[in-house]
């Protein structure tokens, strides 16, 4: 009778263990919830909700369902915060804390040395990297091609700096098949203050034909483009020999397109080691050009006195028309830093209201910005001249 009862016990064990399953944490505009209450998909709970953000925990296979519909009705392309933990999704809910104790010097002196480098930066080069990223069927972070097209990047990034004892290229591995790539230039003065450049090399398709795993997702524009930018950038300042006086990083970040996952490890890990970084810049999304083919600055979740900086940078250096814009919610990786403390940018490749339409399906191909760089080039030179003003 008592091992009866004790085999009925490990049945019921071993179903719930077969069919319990892994609930996740997301934040999530206040706005999107009655719409997804209205998809009645089972089991997510309402955890919190104070003015524009909820919390809720899903079911994990429940992820893409919700980021399609955040797609489809708020034109938003996931639109949501994935956290590990309940203790890190209620962080959440903190206002960031700026590290104050950071006092950066925005002066712009270094004419010579930046044109000379600005000089060297090619349209070829970014041309050739978007045309690489985007042959890969997808990037998808859970896919083996989301794994082999970190895995070309990262020895496209070795090869550029093999020349070089003081450079390194590592993975940052998560949870899941997809690394984040970390290139490290050491600072020669004061290497424990880092620079931090960076941009997703993941992709996604929302179109509810294509099954996730064979999914097209080329993501020429989103974000190849903002990959070879920082590729083009890492080429030129190897090749003209620029040792910084600061620790700069290079970062392709893992699982952008699923809730910012990979940078929101990395910058927590950063807080975490009370890490001083002088500022963080992100590229996602260059190549696409507006007709007015003006730079937006981001100017929710960022720093509005590196912002400032910036534009003083584009009117000197990159010499094209730029504005502010807001995204509206975390809608990219700055986000983390901001939401970790750090002073974060994201100058984007144009006005919210015109940009481009085909992200985040088969059709984000080159052949939407021409089958050239051009665009994506004014990154570049932003980037060179964000480098050498900062690092001094
Ligand atoms: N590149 C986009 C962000 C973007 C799209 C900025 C359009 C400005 C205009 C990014 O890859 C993305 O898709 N982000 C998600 C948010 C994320 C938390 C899943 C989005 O926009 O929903
Ligand atoms: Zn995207």
């Amino acid at each position: 009778m008592f091992s009866h009862f004790l085999s009925l016990i490990c049945l019921i064990f071993f179903f719930q263990g077969a069919f319990a399953e892994e609930m996740v944490y997301i934040t999530i505009g206040t706005d999107a919830i009655s719409s997804i209450q209205q998809k009645k998909i089972a089991s997510i709970k309402s955890l919190r909700s104070e003015k524009e953000i909820t919390l809720l925990s899903v079911p994990e296979s429940k992820i893409l369902e919700i980021s399609e519909l955040m797609h489809d009705k708020f034109n938003r392309c996931g639109g949501f915060i994935y956290h590990s933990n309940l203790e890190k999704a209620q962080e959440a809910f903190l206002p960031p804390k700026l590290n104050k104790e950071i006092l950066v010097d925005y002066s712009i002196d270094q004419e010579a040395l930046v044109d000379s480098y600005i000089k060297k930066l090619s349209t070829e080069n970014i041309v050739e990297t978007i045309r690489k990223l985007s042959s890969f069927p997808s990037r998808y972070y859970g896919s083996e091609n989301g794994l082999e097209s970190q895995r070309w990047l990262k020895s496209k990034w070795e090869s550029l700096i093999r020349k070089r004892e003081d450079a390194r290229v590592e993975l940052f591995t998560h949870q899941y098949s997809q690394p984040s790539i970390i290139v490290t230039i050491q600072g020669t003065k004061a290497p424990y203050e880092m620079i931090i450049f960076g941009g997703h090399g993941d992709s996604i398709s929302q179109s509810s034909e294509d099954g996730q795993q064979e999914m097209k997702a080329p993501g020429a524009d989103d974000n190849a483009s903002g990959i070879a930018v920082l590729t083009e950038i890492l080429r030129v300042i190897m090749q003209e020999g620029y040792r910084p006086e600061k620790t700069v990083k290079i970062i392709s970040y893992a699982a952008e397109e699923v809730g910012l996952r990979g940078s929101n490890e990395i910058a927590t890990r950063m807080k975490s080691i009370n890490a001083k970084i002088l500022g963080v810049i992100q590229f996602d999304m260059t190549n696409f050009s507006g007709s007015s083919g003006k730079i937006n600055l981001i100017s929710d979740y960022t720093d509005s006195n590196q912002n400032d900086f910036l534009g003083k940078l584009i009117d000197k250096y990159v010499k094209s028309p730029w504005g502010y814009g807001k995204c509206g919610y975390a809608c990219s990786d700055h986000a983390s830093w901001t939401k970790s403390g750090f002073i974060a940018s994201f100058p984007f490749e144009g006005p919210m209201n015109a940009h481009n339409p085909h992200i985040h399906t088969k059709e984000d191909t080159l052949d939407k910005s021409q089958n050239s760089a051009i665009h994506a080039l004014k990154f570049a030179k932003l980037g060179v001249s964000y480098l050498i003003e900062l690092d001094k």
